[in-house]
């Protein structure tokens, strides 16, 4: 069965969040189980693309509205990624250093149309196409509907919803820039009087995934006005958790770690992260370590840490390091707070940091408002540190409360300065018990999360669509 993932990032080439790790482990676990997986991306201007080598496989044009672009396919040469990449190279659009800003409608329509193209011209069509959220949602409705696409009408598509507060909308000024359709159709496209993507992938894709079931089950009733549409759709709407890349996230090989360790060495392995953070960032090896890595926007609750922080470091002996960057009112504070004993912030992005952090803390914060499934809890488990988590979408699905049965984390129900200080209350209080919090580190890093199941669960779906 031959699969192409067409997504916005993909990991290590183009990463701004999780959606770049799951499409770049996802192939290569559906490739373990003989199934010929393979992404396509646009072609970005960045240090993955200018130190690594490309073939072109395919050098064409494609019509955008009253443009005609020139672009190609280019292959990366070497297989290390264990799977095929080819990449959408549009100089005069796609070309850029950022993988999202201002563009998107024009740098992404043009991408699906590119990939559609190319498809045109194989000997054989792919056995399904998989796209990933909003920037790739257009390609089920052009294979359904633009007269150019015909041949590829009977190609299932399935589209995975990894975070649908964002879908894409653009005014039906720009409907032009679609290839040819019959205009009768167009209501499609449309929710809510605008030119909605998501809601356009969710109306024609064959089949639709949510990166946890919960998530699923949430959008039905939350889904930032697309509820109606999921739950008319809802025969063929599907929750599957994702996994992580067993072999990146690996205590024991992991490259960017100051030291490697196994469930057996975890007390001096996580110690020598953690000291090399303390060092770094002038915070106490003594006390527990909080930190919290992401994108600083409302969904992951980062509005409320500059009154967190300030209220758990009055009322606790702990320090807090915090890894993130985005909404820049949030920045701001958090860089307010940076003459606070026992806190310090890296506002920025940075891999090799996060790696280290994920070792050497001893709890993860994520008080999520909405999570669609969430990786950094499960590469916390992978790494013994403790998460804790707001009970929602991929965080209820994976992390169970230390007072239920077989229990190892610290949820809170509901995202609040008090709920999330109570957490790290209860927190810290655990962390006192030594003997049974270094247990609690090596029971969570058994939990094993790998693709492996859900890499099954995906090709079962592929085989249902293909009878
Ligand atoms: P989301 O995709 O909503 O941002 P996920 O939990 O699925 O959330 O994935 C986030 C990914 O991005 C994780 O791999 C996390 O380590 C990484 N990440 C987020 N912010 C940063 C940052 N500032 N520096 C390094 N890695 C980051
Ligand atoms: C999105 C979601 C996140 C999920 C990731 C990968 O960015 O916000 O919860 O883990 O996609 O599916």
């Amino acid at each position: 069965m031959n699969i192409l993932h067409v997504s916005a990032e993909c990991y290590p080439i183009a990463k701004v969040g999780g959606l770049a790790d799951v499409v770049g482990a996802l192939p290569k676990y559906q490739r373990e189980l003989n199934v010929n997986s393979n992404v396509v991306m646009p072609f970005y201007n960045n240090k993955f693309t200018q130190n690594n080598s490309f073939d072109i496989v395919h050098d064409s044009k494609i019509v955008l509205g009253y443009d005609t672009l020139n672009f190609k396919i280019l292959k990366l040469t070497n297989n290390d990624l264990d799977f095929d990449l080819y990449c959408v190279d549009i100089p005069e659009l796609i070309y850029k250093e950022y993988v999202y800003s201002s563009d998107d409608t024009e740098r992404f329509l043009a991408f699906q149309i590119a990939v559609l193209d190319w498809i045109l011209s194989w000997e054989k069509n792919p056995d399904i196409i998989h796209v990933h959220d909003h920037h790739t949602g257009l390609i089920p409705f052009m294979i359904k509907q633009s007269y150019k696409y015909k041949p590829l009408q009977f190609i299932p598509t399935i589209l995975t919803i990894h975070n649908a507060q964002y879908q894409g909308w653009f005014s039906h000024r720009k409907v032009y820039l679609i290839p040819e359709f019959n205009f009768q159709n167009v209501g499609l496209l449309d929710w809510n009087s605008i030119i909605n993507p998501l809601a356009a992938a969710i109306k024609c894709a064959w089949a639709v995934t949510t990166v946890s079931p919960s998530y699923m089950n949430e959008l039905k009733q939350n889904a930032n006005g697309l509820e109606t549409l999921l739950n008319h759709e809802s025969d063929k709407c599907l929750g599957v958790l994702n996994g992580i890349d067993w072999n990146v996230w690996n205590t024991e090989t992991d490259s960017y770690l100051i030291k490697n360790y196994t469930k057996s060495t975890v007390i001096s392995g996580k110690k020598t992260n953690k000291e090399w953070l303390c060092n770094e960032f002038n915070l106490d090896i003594n006390k527990p370590l909080f930190a919290f890595i992401g994108r600083l926007v409302g969904e992951k609750g980062s509005d409320l840490f500059p009154e967190i922080f300030k209220k758990s470091l009055a009322e606790n002996d702990i320090s807090i390091l915090l890894l993130g960057s985005g909404n820049k009112e949030t920045e701001k504070q958090l860089k307010a707070l940076l003459n606070t004993d026992n806190y310090n912030a890296y506002i920025g992005y940075d891999e090799k940091l996060s790696h280290i952090i994920y070792a050497g803390a001893d709890f993860i914060l994520m008080p999520s408002r909405v999570e669609p499934c969430g990786l950094n809890q499960m590469y916390s488990l992978r790494y013994g540190t403790m998460p804790i988590v707001n009970a929602i979408g991929g965080l209820k699905d994976t992390i169970i409360d230390l007072e239920e049965t077989n229990g190892f984390g610290i949820t809170h129900n509901g995202v609040s300065v008090n709920n999330v200080t109570n957490a790290i209350r209860r927190a810290n209080t655990f962390y006192q018990n030594k003997k049974e919090f270094v247990k609690n580190s090596k029971k969570i890093m058994s939990i094993d999360h790998s693709w492996n199941n859900s890499a099954q669960e995906y090709i079962n779906l592929y085989k249902s669509l293909k009878k």
